[in-house]
Protein backbone atom coordinates (compact mmCIF):
# COMPACT_ATOMS: atom_id res chain seq x y z
CA UNK A 1 0.00 0.00 0.00
CA UNK A 2 1.24 3.62 -1.19
CA UNK A 3 -0.45 6.21 0.82
CA UNK A 4 -0.64 8.75 -2.25
CA UNK A 5 2.36 11.19 -2.40
CA UNK A 6 2.08 14.78 -4.19
CA UNK A 7 5.66 13.11 -5.66
CA UNK A 8 3.68 10.42 -7.23
CA UNK A 9 3.67 11.92 -10.78
CA UNK A 10 7.36 13.25 -10.94
CA UNK A 11 8.29 10.40 -9.24
CA UNK A 12 6.17 8.13 -12.72
CA UNK A 13 7.48 10.87 -14.89
CA UNK A 14 10.90 10.19 -13.75
CA UNK A 15 10.79 6.79 -13.89
CA UNK A 16 9.27 6.78 -17.04
CA UNK A 17 12.04 8.72 -18.64
CA UNK A 18 14.57 6.36 -17.12
CA UNK A 19 12.98 3.40 -19.01
CA UNK A 20 12.94 5.06 -22.44
CA UNK A 21 16.89 5.56 -22.24
CA UNK A 22 16.96 1.93 -20.58
CA UNK A 23 14.50 0.38 -23.32
CA UNK A 24 16.78 1.92 -26.29
CA UNK A 25 20.45 0.82 -24.85
CA UNK A 26 18.42 -2.34 -25.10
CA UNK A 27 18.26 -3.84 -21.41
CA UNK A 28 15.56 -4.11 -19.21
CA UNK A 29 17.56 -2.77 -16.32
CA UNK A 30 15.38 -0.18 -14.18
CA UNK A 31 16.93 2.61 -11.59
CA UNK A 32 18.13 0.86 -9.02
CA UNK A 33 19.98 -1.80 -11.03
CA UNK A 34 17.15 -4.56 -10.66
CA UNK A 35 15.77 -6.64 -13.15
CA UNK A 36 12.61 -5.29 -14.20
CA UNK A 37 9.29 -7.65 -13.96
CA UNK A 38 8.71 -7.63 -17.49
CA UNK A 39 9.36 -5.43 -20.76
CA UNK A 40 8.40 -4.01 -22.92
CA UNK A 41 4.74 -3.37 -21.77
CA UNK A 42 2.14 -2.22 -23.68
CA UNK A 43 2.98 1.55 -23.75
CA UNK A 44 7.00 1.04 -24.62
CA UNK A 45 5.23 -0.87 -27.92
CA UNK A 46 3.23 2.05 -28.77
CA UNK A 47 5.72 4.73 -27.57
CA UNK A 48 8.22 3.02 -29.69
CA UNK A 49 6.24 2.34 -32.64
CA UNK A 50 5.45 6.30 -32.31
CA UNK A 51 1.91 5.98 -31.08
CA UNK A 52 2.53 7.21 -28.06
CA UNK A 53 0.32 6.38 -24.60
CA UNK A 54 -1.62 9.23 -23.33
CA UNK A 55 -3.86 6.84 -20.96
CA UNK A 56 -2.98 4.05 -19.26
CA UNK A 57 -5.45 2.27 -16.99
CA UNK A 58 -5.12 -0.95 -14.81
CA UNK A 59 -6.30 -2.67 -11.08
CA UNK A 60 -3.96 -5.51 -12.36
CA UNK A 61 -0.42 -4.29 -13.71
CA UNK A 62 2.11 -1.47 -15.11
CA UNK A 63 1.90 -0.84 -18.50
CA UNK A 64 5.04 1.29 -18.87
CA UNK A 65 8.23 -0.93 -17.61
CA UNK A 66 9.13 1.50 -15.52
CA UNK A 67 6.20 2.13 -13.47
CA UNK A 68 5.99 2.16 -9.93
CA UNK A 69 3.35 4.42 -9.23
CA UNK A 70 -0.21 3.92 -8.03
CA UNK A 71 -2.91 1.50 -9.89
CA UNK A 72 -5.77 2.49 -8.09
CA UNK A 73 -7.44 4.43 -4.75
CA UNK A 74 -9.52 2.40 -2.66
CA UNK A 75 -12.23 3.82 -0.36
CA UNK A 76 -13.24 1.73 3.00
CA UNK A 77 -16.85 1.76 3.95
CA UNK A 78 -15.87 2.25 7.86
CA UNK A 79 -14.17 4.84 8.12
CA UNK A 80 -14.23 6.69 4.43
CA UNK A 81 -10.58 6.60 4.72
CA UNK A 82 -9.01 6.22 1.41
CA UNK A 83 -5.24 4.52 0.58
CA UNK A 84 -3.53 3.98 -2.96
CA UNK A 85 -3.15 0.15 -4.25
CA UNK A 86 0.67 0.29 -6.12
CA UNK A 87 2.61 -2.75 -7.38
CA UNK A 88 4.66 -5.31 -6.07
CA UNK A 89 7.56 -4.14 -8.16
CA UNK A 90 8.48 -1.75 -11.14
CA UNK A 91 6.43 -3.03 -14.34
CA UNK A 92 4.80 -5.55 -12.29
CA UNK A 93 1.88 -6.73 -10.73
CA UNK A 94 -1.14 -4.99 -8.42
CA UNK A 95 0.17 -5.78 -4.53
CA UNK A 96 -3.75 -6.75 -3.86
CA UNK A 97 -2.06 -7.91 -0.47
CA UNK A 98 -2.16 -4.24 0.63
CA UNK A 99 -5.71 -3.59 -0.33
CA UNK A 100 -6.99 -6.79 1.34
CA UNK A 101 -5.29 -5.78 4.80
CA UNK A 102 -6.86 -2.69 4.41
CA UNK A 103 -10.32 -3.24 4.04
CA UNK A 104 -10.27 -6.41 6.20
CA UNK A 105 -13.72 -6.84 7.84
CA UNK A 106 -15.37 -3.75 5.95
CA UNK A 107 -15.70 -3.13 2.12
CA UNK A 108 -13.83 -1.14 -0.33
CA UNK A 109 -14.60 0.56 -3.13
CA UNK A 110 -12.24 1.76 -6.18
CA UNK A 111 -12.76 5.54 -6.45
CA UNK A 112 -9.47 6.33 -8.64
CA UNK A 113 -7.91 4.49 -11.54
CA UNK A 114 -4.65 6.20 -11.77
CA UNK A 115 -3.13 7.12 -15.26
CA UNK A 116 0.20 5.33 -15.50
CA UNK A 117 1.80 7.97 -18.28
CA UNK A 118 2.28 11.62 -17.00
CA UNK A 119 -0.47 12.73 -18.33
CA UNK A 120 -2.70 12.71 -15.05
CA UNK A 121 -5.68 11.21 -16.85
CA UNK A 122 -6.86 9.95 -13.62
CA UNK A 123 -10.48 8.39 -13.89
CA UNK A 124 -12.81 9.51 -11.14
CA UNK A 125 -15.99 7.69 -9.90
CA UNK A 126 -18.54 9.56 -12.87
CA UNK A 127 -21.07 11.62 -11.97
CA UNK A 128 -24.72 12.21 -12.89
CA UNK A 129 -25.04 12.98 -16.76
CA UNK A 130 -28.47 13.48 -19.11
CA UNK A 131 -29.05 9.62 -19.63
CA UNK A 132 -28.13 8.73 -16.09
CA UNK A 133 -27.85 9.53 -12.67
CA UNK A 134 -24.82 9.64 -10.53
CA UNK A 135 -22.26 6.33 -10.50
CA UNK A 136 -20.83 4.29 -7.93
CA UNK A 137 -17.58 2.83 -7.44
CA UNK A 138 -16.67 -0.83 -8.02
CA UNK A 139 -16.51 -2.57 -5.05
CA UNK A 140 -12.91 -3.43 -4.74
CA UNK A 141 -12.48 -7.09 -3.99
CA UNK A 142 -15.34 -8.80 -6.70
CA UNK A 143 -13.24 -10.03 -9.39
CA UNK A 144 -9.98 -11.93 -8.08
CA UNK A 145 -7.65 -13.08 -10.89
CA UNK A 146 -4.55 -14.46 -11.32
CA UNK A 147 -1.90 -12.21 -13.67
CA UNK A 148 1.67 -12.81 -13.76
CA UNK A 149 0.91 -15.87 -11.44
CA UNK A 150 -0.39 -13.29 -8.31
CA UNK A 151 -4.16 -12.88 -7.39
CA UNK A 152 -4.82 -9.25 -8.62
CA UNK A 153 -8.38 -7.75 -8.77
CA UNK A 154 -9.88 -6.63 -11.58
CA UNK A 155 -12.84 -4.23 -11.73
CA UNK A 156 -16.18 -5.92 -11.75
CA UNK A 157 -18.95 -3.09 -13.43
CA UNK A 158 -22.68 -3.64 -12.18
CA UNK A 159 -25.07 -0.90 -13.76
CA UNK A 160 -24.81 2.82 -11.98
CA UNK A 161 -20.87 2.07 -12.05
CA UNK A 162 -18.58 4.27 -14.02
CA UNK A 163 -15.84 6.31 -14.25
CA UNK A 164 -14.44 9.84 -15.89
CA UNK A 165 -11.75 12.30 -16.84
CA UNK A 166 -13.16 15.55 -18.29
CA UNK A 167 -10.95 16.88 -21.11
CA UNK A 168 -7.90 14.75 -21.35
CA UNK A 169 -4.10 15.80 -21.18
CA UNK A 170 -3.34 14.71 -25.09
CA UNK A 171 -6.52 12.91 -25.94
CA UNK A 172 -7.46 13.18 -29.80
CA UNK A 173 -9.55 16.14 -30.34
CA UNK A 174 -11.67 16.92 -33.78
CA UNK A 175 -10.41 14.58 -35.74
CA UNK A 176 -7.35 13.56 -34.16
CA UNK A 177 -6.08 10.29 -35.16
CA UNK A 178 -6.08 7.55 -32.12
CA UNK A 179 -6.02 4.16 -30.88
CA UNK A 180 -7.22 2.17 -28.06
CA UNK A 181 -7.49 -1.48 -26.18
CA UNK A 182 -9.04 -3.07 -23.25
CA UNK A 183 -8.96 -6.52 -21.60
CA UNK A 184 -12.28 -7.18 -20.54
CA UNK A 185 -14.31 -10.27 -20.67
CA UNK A 186 -16.67 -12.63 -22.08
CA UNK A 187 -18.37 -13.88 -19.17
CA UNK A 188 -20.02 -10.45 -17.90
CA UNK A 189 -21.72 -8.52 -19.87
CA UNK A 190 -25.59 -7.20 -21.06
CA UNK A 191 -27.26 -5.52 -23.85
CA UNK A 192 -27.62 -2.06 -21.61
CA UNK A 193 -25.81 0.85 -23.00
CA UNK A 194 -22.76 1.05 -22.48
CA UNK A 195 -19.77 -0.50 -21.06
CA UNK A 196 -17.48 1.25 -22.92
CA UNK A 197 -13.94 2.59 -22.46
CA UNK A 198 -12.31 5.08 -24.74
CA UNK A 199 -13.13 9.24 -25.79
CA UNK A 200 -16.61 10.81 -24.40
CA UNK A 201 -17.75 14.63 -24.47
CA UNK A 202 -16.75 17.01 -22.30
CA UNK A 203 -20.38 17.38 -20.73
CA UNK A 204 -21.60 14.50 -19.73
CA UNK A 205 -24.44 14.15 -22.53
CA UNK A 206 -24.72 13.26 -26.10
CA UNK A 207 -23.45 16.79 -28.30
CA UNK A 208 -23.63 14.39 -31.69
CA UNK A 209 -22.22 12.23 -34.04
CA UNK A 210 -18.67 11.31 -34.19
CA UNK A 211 -18.33 13.33 -30.75
CA UNK A 212 -17.49 9.54 -29.33
CA UNK A 213 -14.63 7.07 -30.55
CA UNK A 214 -14.93 4.34 -27.34
CA UNK A 215 -14.40 0.31 -27.87
CA UNK A 216 -17.87 -0.95 -26.72
CA UNK A 217 -18.45 -4.61 -25.79
CA UNK A 218 -21.69 -6.29 -24.65
CA UNK A 219 -24.58 -7.37 -26.36
CA UNK A 220 -26.45 -3.87 -27.57
CA UNK A 221 -26.95 -5.00 -31.15
CA UNK A 222 -27.55 -1.03 -32.10
CA UNK A 223 -27.96 -1.78 -36.21
CA UNK A 224 -28.98 -5.37 -37.31
CA UNK A 225 -28.04 -7.53 -38.13
CA UNK A 226 -25.32 -8.36 -35.53
CA UNK A 227 -24.39 -12.06 -36.43
CA UNK A 228 -24.22 -14.94 -33.39
CA UNK A 229 -25.08 -14.19 -29.70
CA UNK A 230 -22.31 -11.98 -28.85
CA UNK A 231 -20.73 -10.14 -26.91
CA UNK A 232 -19.42 -7.89 -29.66
CA UNK A 233 -16.64 -5.53 -29.69
CA UNK A 234 -18.29 -2.45 -31.18
CA UNK A 235 -17.20 1.31 -31.86
CA UNK A 236 -19.24 3.76 -29.88
CA UNK A 237 -19.37 6.86 -32.31
CA UNK A 238 -21.94 8.25 -30.01
CA UNK A 239 -26.00 7.92 -31.45
CA UNK A 240 -24.13 4.24 -32.30
CA UNK A 241 -22.16 1.12 -31.61
CA UNK A 242 -20.79 0.52 -34.88
CA UNK A 243 -19.74 -2.52 -36.32
CA UNK A 244 -18.77 -1.22 -40.16
CA UNK A 245 -19.01 2.27 -41.37
CA UNK A 246 -22.75 1.42 -42.01
CA UNK A 247 -23.18 0.25 -38.40
CA UNK A 248 -24.45 -3.31 -38.78
CA UNK A 249 -22.02 -6.05 -38.86
CA UNK A 250 -20.85 -6.98 -42.68
CA UNK A 251 -18.85 -9.84 -41.02
CA UNK A 252 -21.08 -12.91 -40.69
CA UNK A 253 -17.83 -14.52 -38.81
CA UNK A 254 -17.68 -12.92 -36.12
CA UNK A 255 -20.55 -14.41 -33.68
CA UNK A 256 -18.94 -12.59 -30.17
CA UNK A 257 -16.09 -13.06 -27.74
CA UNK A 258 -17.44 -15.77 -24.88
CA UNK A 259 -13.66 -15.83 -23.57
CA UNK A 260 -13.32 -15.34 -19.77
CA UNK A 261 -10.67 -12.51 -20.97
CA UNK A 262 -11.08 -10.73 -24.13
CA UNK A 263 -8.90 -8.10 -25.66
CA UNK A 264 -10.95 -5.42 -27.60
CA UNK A 265 -9.05 -2.92 -30.31
CA UNK A 266 -9.95 0.36 -32.11
CA UNK A 267 -8.64 2.68 -33.74
CA UNK A 268 -9.62 5.47 -36.03
CA UNK A 269 -8.01 8.19 -38.14
CA UNK A 270 -9.73 10.74 -37.01
CA UNK A 271 -10.89 11.69 -40.86
CA UNK A 272 -12.18 8.58 -42.70
CA UNK A 273 -11.07 5.18 -41.14
CA UNK A 274 -11.55 3.14 -38.34
CA UNK A 275 -11.22 -0.51 -37.59
CA UNK A 276 -11.97 -3.42 -34.94
CA UNK A 277 -10.19 -5.88 -33.39
CA UNK A 278 -10.43 -8.62 -30.94
CA UNK A 279 -8.44 -11.61 -29.50
CA UNK A 280 -8.83 -14.35 -26.53
CA UNK A 281 -6.62 -12.12 -24.37
CA UNK A 282 -5.53 -15.56 -22.89
CA UNK A 283 -4.29 -17.18 -26.25
CA UNK A 284 -3.43 -16.46 -30.01
CA UNK A 285 -3.31 -13.37 -31.62
CA UNK A 286 -5.64 -10.65 -33.22
CA UNK A 287 -8.24 -11.09 -35.41
CA UNK A 288 -9.80 -7.68 -37.29
CA UNK A 289 -13.76 -7.78 -37.70
CA UNK A 290 -13.49 -4.25 -39.82
CA UNK A 291 -11.18 -2.26 -40.85
CA UNK A 292 -12.71 0.38 -43.51
CA UNK A 293 -14.11 3.42 -44.13
CA UNK A 294 -15.99 5.83 -41.15
CA UNK A 295 -19.77 6.05 -41.75
CA UNK A 296 -20.64 8.55 -44.83
CA UNK A 297 -24.38 7.58 -44.91
CA UNK A 298 -25.27 9.41 -41.62
CA UNK A 299 -23.25 12.76 -40.79
CA UNK A 300 -21.12 13.70 -38.32
CA UNK A 301 -18.95 10.60 -38.32
CA UNK A 302 -16.26 11.78 -41.20
CA UNK A 303 -14.58 13.76 -39.82
CA UNK A 304 -14.53 12.45 -36.14
CA UNK A 305 -15.47 15.28 -33.72
CA UNK A 306 -13.83 13.54 -30.38
CA UNK A 307 -13.67 15.91 -27.57
CA UNK A 308 -10.99 14.32 -25.53
CA UNK A 309 -12.55 12.86 -22.47
CA UNK A 310 -12.33 9.64 -21.17
CA UNK A 311 -14.98 7.41 -19.71
CA UNK A 312 -15.33 3.61 -17.97
CA UNK A 313 -17.95 1.79 -18.27
CA UNK A 314 -21.07 4.20 -19.36
CA UNK A 315 -22.26 5.58 -22.26
CA UNK A 316 -21.03 9.00 -23.00
CA UNK A 317 -24.02 10.57 -21.75
CA UNK A 318 -23.63 8.80 -18.83
CA UNK A 319 -26.40 5.83 -19.99
CA UNK A 320 -25.14 3.29 -17.25
CA UNK A 321 -27.18 0.04 -17.35
CA UNK A 322 -24.21 -1.60 -18.63
CA UNK A 323 -21.98 -4.37 -17.11
CA UNK A 324 -18.53 -5.48 -17.45
CA UNK A 325 -15.22 -6.00 -16.37
CA UNK A 326 -11.85 -4.39 -16.93
CA UNK A 327 -8.66 -5.16 -16.09
CA UNK A 328 -6.64 -2.83 -18.07
CA UNK A 329 -6.39 -0.73 -21.30
CA UNK A 330 -4.78 2.23 -23.55
CA UNK A 331 -5.15 4.72 -25.45
CA UNK A 332 -3.07 6.44 -27.78
CA UNK A 333 -2.22 9.34 -29.59
CA UNK A 334 -1.38 7.95 -33.13
CA UNK A 335 -3.07 6.09 -35.45
CA UNK A 336 -1.59 2.55 -33.72
CA UNK A 337 0.60 0.09 -36.30
CA UNK A 338 -1.24 -3.32 -36.88
CA UNK A 339 2.35 -4.68 -35.33
CA UNK A 340 2.00 -2.83 -32.21
CA UNK A 341 -1.49 -3.78 -31.57
CA UNK A 342 -0.36 -7.31 -32.13
CA UNK A 343 2.69 -7.06 -29.85
CA UNK A 344 0.63 -5.75 -27.23
CA UNK A 345 -1.92 -8.66 -27.32
CA UNK A 346 1.06 -10.76 -27.77
CA UNK A 347 2.44 -8.78 -24.51
CA UNK A 348 -1.17 -9.56 -23.06
CA UNK A 349 -1.48 -12.94 -23.63
CA UNK A 350 2.01 -13.47 -21.77
CA UNK A 351 1.18 -11.67 -18.87
CA UNK A 352 -1.58 -15.30 -18.02
CA UNK A 353 -4.55 -13.58 -17.11
CA UNK A 354 -6.49 -16.69 -15.35
CA UNK A 355 -8.74 -17.76 -12.71
CA UNK A 356 -7.51 -17.57 -9.37
CA UNK A 357 -7.27 -21.00 -7.53
CA UNK A 358 -10.11 -22.89 -7.97
CA UNK A 359 -12.78 -23.03 -5.49
CA UNK A 360 -14.49 -26.09 -4.71
CA UNK A 361 -18.29 -25.79 -5.71
CA UNK A 362 -21.39 -26.30 -3.02
CA UNK A 363 -19.10 -24.36 -0.19
CA UNK A 364 -19.48 -20.66 0.87
CA UNK A 365 -15.97 -19.88 -0.17
CA UNK A 366 -16.28 -16.30 -2.34
CA UNK A 367 -15.96 -17.64 -6.10
CA UNK A 368 -18.07 -20.62 -5.73
CA UNK A 369 -21.18 -21.66 -7.03
CA UNK A 370 -24.12 -22.68 -4.62
CA UNK A 371 -27.50 -23.56 -4.39
CA UNK A 372 -28.82 -23.57 -1.04
CA UNK A 373 -31.62 -26.12 -0.02
CA UNK A 374 -34.40 -25.79 2.60
CA UNK A 375 -33.76 -28.01 5.46
CA UNK A 376 -37.38 -27.60 6.68
CA UNK A 377 -39.16 -31.52 6.93
CA UNK A 378 -41.96 -30.11 4.61
CA UNK A 379 -39.47 -28.57 1.98
CA UNK A 380 -36.50 -30.70 1.75
CA UNK A 381 -36.45 -30.39 -2.27
CA UNK A 382 -37.09 -26.82 -2.37
CA UNK A 383 -34.28 -24.43 -3.23
CA UNK A 384 -34.00 -20.98 -3.32
CA UNK A 385 -34.12 -19.34 -6.19
CA UNK A 386 -35.10 -16.21 -8.09
CA UNK A 387 -38.50 -16.18 -10.57
CA UNK A 388 -39.91 -12.99 -12.02
CA UNK A 389 -37.08 -11.05 -9.90
CA UNK A 390 -38.71 -12.46 -6.63
CA UNK A 391 -36.82 -14.79 -4.46
CA UNK A 392 -38.55 -17.75 -3.44
CA UNK A 393 -37.87 -21.55 -3.26
CA UNK A 394 -38.98 -24.30 -6.06
CA UNK A 395 -38.56 -28.13 -6.05
CA UNK A 396 -36.25 -28.70 -8.36
CA UNK A 397 -35.07 -32.59 -9.58
CA UNK A 398 -32.34 -33.65 -12.06
CA UNK A 399 -34.89 -33.37 -14.97
CA UNK A 400 -35.76 -29.63 -13.88
CA UNK A 401 -35.39 -27.51 -16.88
CA UNK A 402 -32.10 -25.46 -17.26
CA UNK A 403 -33.85 -22.24 -16.62
CA UNK A 404 -34.82 -22.97 -13.21
CA UNK A 405 -31.45 -24.89 -12.27
CA UNK A 406 -29.83 -21.72 -13.33
CA UNK A 407 -32.47 -19.89 -11.46
CA UNK A 408 -31.35 -21.57 -8.65
CA UNK A 409 -27.78 -21.46 -8.62
CA UNK A 410 -25.88 -18.60 -6.84
CA UNK A 411 -22.27 -17.39 -7.14
CA UNK A 412 -20.81 -16.72 -3.47
CA UNK A 413 -18.79 -13.77 -3.35
CA UNK A 414 -17.41 -11.66 -0.36
CA UNK A 415 -19.87 -9.80 1.21
CA UNK A 416 -20.81 -6.48 -0.64
CA UNK A 417 -20.54 -4.53 3.33
CA UNK A 418 -18.66 -6.65 4.90
CA UNK A 419 -15.71 -9.18 3.39
CA UNK A 420 -16.14 -11.38 6.23
CA UNK A 421 -19.83 -12.54 5.37
CA UNK A 422 -21.27 -13.14 1.77
CA UNK A 423 -23.33 -12.07 -1.02
CA UNK A 424 -24.93 -14.28 -3.31
CA UNK A 425 -24.65 -13.25 -7.02
CA UNK A 426 -27.30 -14.60 -9.49
CA UNK A 427 -25.67 -17.32 -11.84
CA UNK A 428 -27.50 -16.46 -14.98
CA UNK A 429 -28.27 -12.79 -14.16
CA UNK A 430 -24.52 -11.62 -13.66
CA UNK A 431 -24.27 -8.40 -11.94
CA UNK A 432 -27.64 -9.64 -9.92
CA UNK A 433 -27.62 -9.84 -6.28
CA UNK A 434 -29.78 -11.80 -3.90
CA UNK A 435 -31.12 -8.67 -1.34
CA UNK A 436 -34.05 -7.71 0.87
CA UNK A 437 -36.37 -4.93 0.78
CA UNK A 438 -39.15 -4.20 2.91
CA UNK A 439 -37.89 -7.72 4.60
CA UNK A 440 -38.84 -9.12 1.59
CA UNK A 441 -36.17 -10.96 -0.71
CA UNK A 442 -35.18 -10.41 -4.43
CA UNK A 443 -33.05 -10.78 -7.08
CA UNK A 444 -31.90 -7.44 -8.40
CA UNK A 445 -28.63 -5.12 -9.76
CA UNK A 446 -26.47 -4.37 -7.81
CA UNK A 447 -26.52 -0.19 -7.89
CA UNK A 448 -23.29 0.31 -5.81
CA UNK A 449 -25.03 1.89 -3.19
CA UNK A 450 -24.11 1.41 0.29
CA UNK A 451 -27.89 0.39 1.00
CA UNK A 452 -27.86 -2.23 -1.69
CA UNK A 453 -24.74 -3.03 -0.65
CA UNK A 454 -25.86 -3.59 3.00
CA UNK A 455 -29.38 -5.50 1.91
CA UNK A 456 -27.37 -8.06 0.01
CA UNK A 457 -24.62 -9.12 2.72
CA UNK A 458 -25.88 -12.16 5.06
CA UNK A 459 -23.53 -13.32 7.41
CA UNK A 460 -23.32 -16.95 8.17
CA UNK A 461 -23.59 -18.88 11.56
CA UNK A 462 -24.59 -22.66 12.42
CA UNK A 463 -27.82 -23.73 11.49
CA UNK A 464 -30.00 -22.08 14.02
CA UNK A 465 -31.93 -25.36 14.29
CA UNK A 466 -28.75 -27.69 14.48
CA UNK A 467 -28.27 -28.38 11.25
CA UNK A 468 -26.64 -26.68 7.50
CA UNK A 469 -26.10 -22.74 8.05
CA UNK A 470 -27.80 -19.86 9.23
CA UNK A 471 -27.81 -16.17 7.17
CA UNK A 472 -27.95 -13.38 9.23
CA UNK A 473 -28.89 -10.21 7.58
CA UNK A 474 -25.84 -7.56 7.85
CA UNK A 475 -28.06 -4.81 8.08
CA UNK A 476 -30.95 -6.44 10.44
CA UNK A 477 -28.16 -8.81 12.59
CA UNK A 478 -31.20 -11.07 14.33
CA UNK A 479 -32.72 -11.33 11.04
CA UNK A 480 -32.28 -14.38 8.97
CA UNK A 481 -32.88 -15.37 5.91
CA UNK A 482 -35.92 -17.81 6.11
CA UNK A 483 -38.83 -19.52 3.66
CA UNK A 484 -42.09 -18.70 4.80
CA UNK A 485 -45.09 -19.81 2.21
CA UNK A 486 -42.69 -20.58 -0.34
CA UNK A 487 -41.27 -17.28 -0.19
CA UNK A 488 -38.14 -15.72 0.81
CA UNK A 489 -37.51 -12.84 3.71
CA UNK A 490 -35.50 -12.00 6.50
CA UNK A 491 -37.15 -12.69 9.21
CA UNK A 492 -36.85 -12.35 13.35
CA UNK A 493 -38.05 -14.95 15.67
CA UNK A 494 -41.13 -13.76 16.71
CA UNK A 495 -42.64 -10.78 15.67
CA UNK A 496 -45.52 -8.46 14.24
CA UNK A 497 -45.19 -10.02 10.97
CA UNK A 498 -46.50 -13.54 9.65
CA UNK A 499 -43.05 -14.17 8.19
CA UNK A 500 -41.71 -14.11 11.97
CA UNK A 501 -43.58 -16.49 13.75
CA UNK A 502 -41.57 -18.52 15.60
CA UNK A 503 -43.52 -21.48 14.73
CA UNK A 504 -41.03 -23.28 12.53
CA UNK A 505 -38.40 -20.26 12.33
CA UNK A 506 -35.73 -22.38 13.61
CA UNK A 507 -35.94 -24.70 10.73
CA UNK A 508 -37.13 -22.41 7.93
CA UNK A 509 -33.44 -20.37 8.58
CA UNK A 510 -31.49 -23.56 8.28
CA UNK A 511 -30.26 -24.04 4.83
CA UNK A 512 -28.38 -26.83 3.60
CA UNK A 513 -25.49 -25.13 1.24
CA UNK A 514 -25.51 -27.48 -1.62
CA UNK A 515 -23.58 -28.18 -4.72
CA UNK A 516 -24.80 -25.66 -7.62
CA UNK A 517 -27.91 -27.57 -9.93
CA UNK A 518 -25.78 -25.31 -12.49
CA UNK A 519 -22.32 -25.58 -12.18
O1 LIG B 1 -23.69 5.67 -29.07
C1 LIG B 1 -24.35 4.93 -28.12
C2 LIG B 1 -24.75 5.79 -26.95
O2 LIG B 1 -25.71 6.72 -27.34
C3 LIG B 1 -23.71 6.66 -26.35
O3 LIG B 1 -22.77 5.97 -25.56
C4 LIG B 1 -24.53 7.57 -25.55
O4 LIG B 1 -23.91 8.81 -25.32
C5 LIG B 1 -25.80 7.73 -26.35
O5 LIG B 1 -26.92 7.47 -25.58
Amino acid sequence: MIVRSPLRHLRKALLFGAAILALTAGTLVGLSGRSLAAGPLPCDIYGSAGTPCVAAHSTTRALFAAYNGSLYQVRRASDNETANVGLLAAGGYANAAAQDSFCANTSCVITIIYDQTSRHNDLFIEPAGTAGPANAGVPADALPVTAGGHTVYGASFSGRMGYRHTAGSGVAVNGQPEGMYMVTSGTHFNNRCCFDYGNVEVQIADTGNGHMDAIYFGTLCWFSPCFGSGPWVMADLENGLFQSNDGFSKNSSYTGDSAPFVTAVLKNNGQSFFAIKDGNAQSGGLTTRYSGALPTSRPGYSPMHQEGSIVLGTGGDNSNGSIGSFFEGVMTAGLPTDAAESSVQANVVSVGYGAPSPVAAGTLNPGSTISLRATTACCTTRYIRHQNNNAVTSVITSSSPALVKNDATWIVRRGLANNSCVSFESRNFPGDFLRHSNFQLFRQPMDGSALFRADATFCPQAGRSGTGTSFASFNFPTRFIRHFNNTLYIASNGGSNAFDTSTSWAADVSWAVSSPWAP
